[in-house]
């Protein structure tokens, strides 16, 4: 019998990137990136259009190969692990522009995303969803296509939660969304977080980026270009443009 090796010090409570590096048809587009996701906790993502946040999230996710670097959820090495490794591993994604079933019902698209749970835990997982969101859950029998972008997104969300996932990964959460819907989506982060579960928050909109972050972290060509307390943006937002350009 092999003997459990210890826990590492580093990254044992946190999903933790350490020089994290994608590259894309032979062009580095995640270059030497670390930061940390703590749970209970929002990191937000920032960075112009092309800046490698999506790639970063699929780099995360399994979905695109990782080419250097680390990544480290409570301890648990996902560098090269497949997509639903990394989900039964407590890490969901939900990548850019709700990739939801359009033909299927809500409740049907929920349930096919929760393949990797037992049955007991499926009923219980649905539950949570439909209380998160009640607008789901009066459209359970609806066709997933014919619902608003507001809904489809958290759709998207309810998917990734069917994980039970300690770490949750949203790409553009409010892009094309109406204020209201982007209202209700931060708030749904907040309850999120209020359950220990650690958000990396890919958002254009930088002032719901700074109400709900701890840490803010910009990119900037595949680079980290600034990596501080969302009070230091506040307090002087040319540090903020600075890192953009
Ligand atoms: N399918 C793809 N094939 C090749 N390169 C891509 C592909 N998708 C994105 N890229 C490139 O990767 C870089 C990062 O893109 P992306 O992560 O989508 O940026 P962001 O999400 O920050 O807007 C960009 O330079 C983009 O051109
Ligand atoms: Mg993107």
């Amino acid at each position: 019998m092999t003997r459990r090796s210890r826990p590492p010090i580093w990254g044992w409570n946190m999903l933790e990137l350490s020089g994290l590096s994608v590259t894309r048809q032979g062009r580095v587009v995640v270059d030497d990136v670390s930061l940390t996701v703590e749970p209970g906790k929002v990191t937000a993502l920032l960075g112009a259009n092309g800046a490698g946040k999506s790639e970063l999230v699929l780099g995360i996710a399994g979905l695109l190969p990782v080419t250097g670097g680390k990544v480290l959820a409570n301890g648990a090495d996902l560098t090269a692990a497949s997509p639903n490794m990394v989900r039964a591993a407590g890490v969901a994604a939900v990548p850019e522009g709700h990739q939801i079933l359009t033909q299927l019902s809500v409740e049907d698209n929920l349930r096919a995303a929760a393949a990797l749970l037992p049955p007991s835990g499926e009923a219980e997982t649905l539950d949570f969803v439909w209380s998160l969101f009640p607008e789901l859950a009066e459209r359970k029998p609806q066709r997933a296509g014919t619902m608003s972008g507001g809904q489809q997104q958290m759709l998207a969300i309810g998917q990734a939660l069917m994980c039970k996932p300690k770490y949750i990964l949203i790409d553009e959460m409010s892009l094309g969304l109406a204020p209201l819907i982007v209202k209700r989506l931060t708030k749904v982060v907040g309850d999120l977080t209020g359950r220990g579960i650690g958000v990396l928050l890919v958002e254009q909109f930088v002032e719901v980026a700074l109400q709900l972050a701890s840490h803010v972290v910009v990119l900037r060509k595949g680079k980290v270009r600034l990596s501080v307390h969302p009070d230091e943006v506040r307090a002087d937002r040319t540090i903020l443009s600075n890192a953009y350009l």
